[in-house]
């Protein structure tokens, strides 16, 4: 054997010494300058009439993947641009638009330009590899880490989302899943995960983990590379 299997370690060992200078720059700039990106309970005011996931999402019921279509395929979750919202705001026919502001969607649609929406959940930028993606694929819904989403009337943090909160997850992965079609349906996982908690699901958790690629992991590069 030419190399003793210990040595593959140091590429790993190496970046992060590099990891750890960049780290004391961004901590300083990122913690100290923005901490409210990281509370839970951050609401920030978005623009216009705002956008309500209570009505959209949870009355009347639209997929989250209908404006947020990337993330399946995509290690970020996008924001949908205007023209997604035109076909149904377009003029005032629907119901009860009186009194509410709509007509900042037609005027950005008007002018090309795009709803300078305030993001909301943002992690540091030396956490370099969060995958959407991976994650939906493998049934950890949207209800995991942004709470009940169909409720909010305005988003905001519902969780930490510090590495504590990503590890937890990672070791015990298995009472988190729910079968990959129902992800977006956050008011059947939370009837799920409530049962759970009174020891009722009839859900098999072993066949649910059995499912997924492999074991969430917990070493430093699979994150911060
Ligand atoms: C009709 C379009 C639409 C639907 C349906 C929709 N969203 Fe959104 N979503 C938006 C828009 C626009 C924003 C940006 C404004 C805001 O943050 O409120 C957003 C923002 C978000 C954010 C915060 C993003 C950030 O800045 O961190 C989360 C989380 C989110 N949506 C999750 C969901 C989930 C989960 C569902 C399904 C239950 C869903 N959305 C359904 C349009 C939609
Ligand atoms: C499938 C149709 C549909 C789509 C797509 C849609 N909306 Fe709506 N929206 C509605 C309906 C229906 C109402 C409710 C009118 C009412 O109050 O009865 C509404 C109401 C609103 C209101 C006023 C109510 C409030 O809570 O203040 C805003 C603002 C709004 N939508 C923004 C958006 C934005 C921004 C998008 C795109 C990200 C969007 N909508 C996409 C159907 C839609
Ligand atoms: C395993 C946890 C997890 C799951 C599951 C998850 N998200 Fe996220 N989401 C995050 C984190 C963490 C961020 C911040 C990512 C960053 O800053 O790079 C985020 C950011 C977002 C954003 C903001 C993206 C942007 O560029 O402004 C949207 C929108 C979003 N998520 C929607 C969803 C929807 C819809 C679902 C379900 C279909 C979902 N997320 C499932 C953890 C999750
Ligand atoms: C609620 C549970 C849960 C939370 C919270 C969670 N994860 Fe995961 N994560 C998983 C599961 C399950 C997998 C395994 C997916 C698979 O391989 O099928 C995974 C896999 C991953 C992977 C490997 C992707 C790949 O390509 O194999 C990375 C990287 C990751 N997670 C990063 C994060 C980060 C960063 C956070 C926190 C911001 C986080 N996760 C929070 C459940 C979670
Ligand atoms: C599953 C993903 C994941 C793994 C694995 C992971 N981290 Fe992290 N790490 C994060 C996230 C997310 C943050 C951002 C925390 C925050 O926003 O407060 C972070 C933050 C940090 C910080 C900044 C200080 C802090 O605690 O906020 C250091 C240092 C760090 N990680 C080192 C490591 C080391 C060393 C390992 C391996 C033993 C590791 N990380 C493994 C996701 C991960």
């Amino acid at each position: 054997m030419l190399f003793p299997k210990w040595m593959n370690m140091l590429p790993t060992v190496g970046a992060l010494g590099a990891f750890g200078g960049l780290l004391a720059v961004t901590w300083g700039t990122w913690y100290y300058a923005t901490p409210d990106f990281f509370e839970v309970g951050y609401m920030p005011t978005q623009p216009g009439g705002g956008f309500n996931h209570q009505l959209h999402a949870g009355e009347l019921g639209i997929d989250c993947r209908y404006c947020h279509h990337d993330i399946e395929r995509s290690p970020e979750a996008n924001i949908p641009p205007v023209s997604t919202c035109i076909g149904c705001h377009q003029e005032n026919k629907l119901a009860g638009w009186e009194g509410h502001n709509v007509t900042f969607i037609r005027e950005a649609y008007a002018a090309d330009e795009s709803v300078e929406w305030r993001r909301v959940h943002k992690l540091p930028d030396y956490v370099r590899n969060f995958p959407h993606h991976v994650h939906i694929k493998s049934g950890v819904s949207c209800y995991s880490c942004h709470g009940q989403i169909m409720g909010m009337p305005v988003v905001y943090q519902a969780e930490g989302l510090g590495m504590g909160w990503c590890l937890d997850c990672h070791r015990n992965y298995e009472e988190n899943l729910v079968p990959p079609d129902m992800v977006t349906d956050l008011d059947a996982v939370e009837q799920e995960m409530a049962a759970r908690a009174r020891g009722e699901s009839s859900m098999d958790l072993e066949a649910l983990a059995a499912s997924i690629r492999r074991d969430p992991p917990q070493t430093c590069g699979a994150c911060h590379h």
